[in-house]
């Protein structure tokens, strides 16, 4: 059985009683695909409780973006939970969550938050760690998951645990992707079916381009890979291509063509009115292995 809390008094019996356990959190903001399953489920292989957070947070959204159409399915999400044999869904409010109204006081993701996403979505990553914090102090795991596929979140989630000291074990999972290679994604929803063919062209640049860190060819080949293909989808038009970008996972900065060792290819593009973001981790070849 699946307990629903909507207050922090509420959620408070469940943490009390697994004070000596491992607990586990995986935030969300609902809208569950599988995705959010196999965070919910490595959660339960990992933990004694789970919790699960679905909260829409309006901080981590521009003016112009889609937090009043954001789908909100939450009695859908329920049973996805009880699939995944989630202890206890928290779903707080917004006064809740920001009982002073508007923070003043915000979470700053430094430089590795002004890049990329951070670039073309203003304020994003404050809005994003700050949530962040608040959800782990509001539920007090020792673990909680992330997902690979917002990588550059998963990266500085990372980095603020590391920076702040919070006693948190950070867990990503890999990225789950439909058969033909789409990245789950709640925003895959907003694509009609013509849209949802040419999103494919995101997860076709990515393969291309492993293939190509398969080959050992060095990092210009590689982006350049993914980069032929995306061009192509933009030709054909629909397409609209925010950033492509080979960074170092470490700090999220461009590599150098010599580099080798582990890297993140990650590409976000806007098919109509949806943005949508994906990456690979991939491993470049030292120059002389070439
Ligand atoms: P949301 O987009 O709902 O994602 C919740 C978690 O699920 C994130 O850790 C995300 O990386 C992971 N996830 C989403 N799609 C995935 C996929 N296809 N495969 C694997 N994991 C996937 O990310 C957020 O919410 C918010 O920014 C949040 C962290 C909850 C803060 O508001």
């Amino acid at each position: 059985m699946t307990a629903l809390v909507h207050t922090r008094d509420d959620l408070q019996p469940f943490l009390t009683g697994f004070a000596n356990g491992t607990r586990g959190v995986v935030m969300t903001m609902g809208a569950l695909h599988e995705g959010h399953l196999a965070l919910l489920k490595q959660a339960r292989h990992d933990c004694d409780l789970v919790v699960a957070t679905i909260f829409v947070n309006p901080l981590q959204f521009g003016p112009n973006e889609d937090f009043d159409r954001y789908p909100r399915t939450l009695d859908d999400d329920l049973k996805l939970c009880a699939e995944a044999g989630v202890d206890v869904v928290y779903a707080p409010s917004v006064d809740e969550v920001y009982p002073g109204g508007q923070p003043i006081v915000k979470v700053t993701p430094g430089p590795m938050g002004e890049v990329l996403e951070g670039e073309f979505r203003p304020g994003f990553f404050t809005g994003v760690l700050t949530i962040v914090n608040k959800l782990l102090n509001l539920t007090s795991p020792n673990m909680a998951f992330f997902g690979q596929k917002d990588a550059q979140q998963l990266a500085l989630v990372r980095r603020m645990v590391l920076d702040l000291n919070m006693p948190v074990e950070i867990v990503g999972v890999p990225t789950v992707r439909d058969e033909d290679g789409l990245a789950k994604s709640s925003r895959n929803r907003y694509l009609s079916p013509e849209e949802r063919v040419t999103a494919l062209a995101l997860s076709r640049a990515l393969f291309a381009a492993q293939d190509s860190a398969r080959a050992t060819e060095g990092a210009s080949a590689v982006r350049a890979a993914a980069s032929a293909v995306l061009d192509q989808a933009v030709a054909t038009g629909g397409l609209t291509v925010d950033y492509l970008a080979l960074v170092d996972p470490r700090d999220f900065s461009e590599v150098s063509p010599e580099f080798s060792g582990e890297a993140v290819l990650a590409v976000a593009a806007r098919v109509g009115a949806t943005r949508l973001i994906d990456n690979l981790p991939l491993t470049l070849a030292t120059p002389g292995a070439r």
